[in-house]
């Protein structure tokens, strides 16, 4: 990335293929803007490293974004969320910083008194942030965490039609089928299996949080003055630490699928 090279662009990062599911969404919401996706997928999965590397990886990234010229950083990770968005919005306070986090307000305000499991990496389980959002939502349904190791990873590897990846899904949250009545995908990776989730869990409502997101970049690029123009040429370019032309093909058609 070369300073300047993407001046009021949006800069968008995870720790590999999964921040691709909210890029869509963000798309979707600001047609108009230019997008710099950037994976750090050498580096994945982050929800099972420790909270101070995945601090230090995600400060690295943003510095590189800010410094080719973004305008804003979506944080499309609950993992680095949880980690670093604090710290991050602190060390750059001029900056619009959005993250995401795991969808549990709409899927326990629609699921007043079911149950509603919650699929994450084992970092964004364990952290403060979550357990935040579980004394704010967690009593208006039975919430039930479920960190689910390995999964993040294993997505990463693409071929998401084998069918080892229904059976690692199935070892995680299998005992749960039949006795859950909503899902929340509270790992960026995750949307893209939803049809194995199904297969496993059923036909049950699921929830992520790509479109909240997409509304808040709205909502902070307006309130900033920030917003590309109705008739702007939307873009988007993809980089990734793992450099190489499978690996962005990889990511190009995580974004098509
Ligand atoms: N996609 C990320 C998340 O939303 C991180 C997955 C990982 O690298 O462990 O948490």
């Amino acid at each position: 990335m070369n300073a300047d090279e993407y001046k009021g662009w949006v800069g968008v990062f995870d720790s590999g293929v999964g921040g691709i599911s909210v890029l869509r969404a963000l798309v979707s919401e600001l047609p108009q803007e230019r997008f710099v996706y950037f994976g750090d997928s050498a580096h994945a999965p982050y929800g099972e490293k420790t909270p101070k590397e995945v601090l230090d990886l995600s400060h690295g990234i943003v510095e590189r974004l800010l410094g080719a010229g973004c305008k804003a950083i979506v944080i499309a990770c609950n993992t680095a969320t949880s980690a670093a968005a604090a710290q991050l919005r602190a060390a750059y306070p001029e900056v619009p910083i959005i993250g995401v986090e795991p969808a549990l307000k709409p899927a326990v305000l629609a699921t007043p008194d079911g149950a509603v499991l919650v699929m994450a990496t084992p970092m964004t389980v364990r952290l403060e942030k979550f357990q935040h959002l579980m004394e704010e939502w967690g009593s208006g349904a039975r919430v039930i965490a479920v960190p689910c190791e390995g999964l993040a990873a294993r997505i990463e590897q693409g071929r998401l039609q084998d069918a080892d990846l229904v059976e690692l899904i199935d070892s995680l949250v299998g005992s749960y089928a039949g006795s859950v009545d909503a899902v929340v995908l509270g790992c960026t990776h995750y949307p893209f299996v939803i049809g194995q989730i199904r297969q496993v869990l059923g036909g049950v409502p699921f929830y992520d949080g790509g479109a909240g997101t997409a509304r808040q970049l709205k909502r902070r690029l307006e309130e900033c003055g920030l917003l590309a123009s109705e008739e702007a040429a939307g873009a988007v370019e993809f980089l990734s630490s793992k450099d190489t032309p499978e690996e962005l093909a990889l990511y190009q058609s995580f974004f098509e699928a």
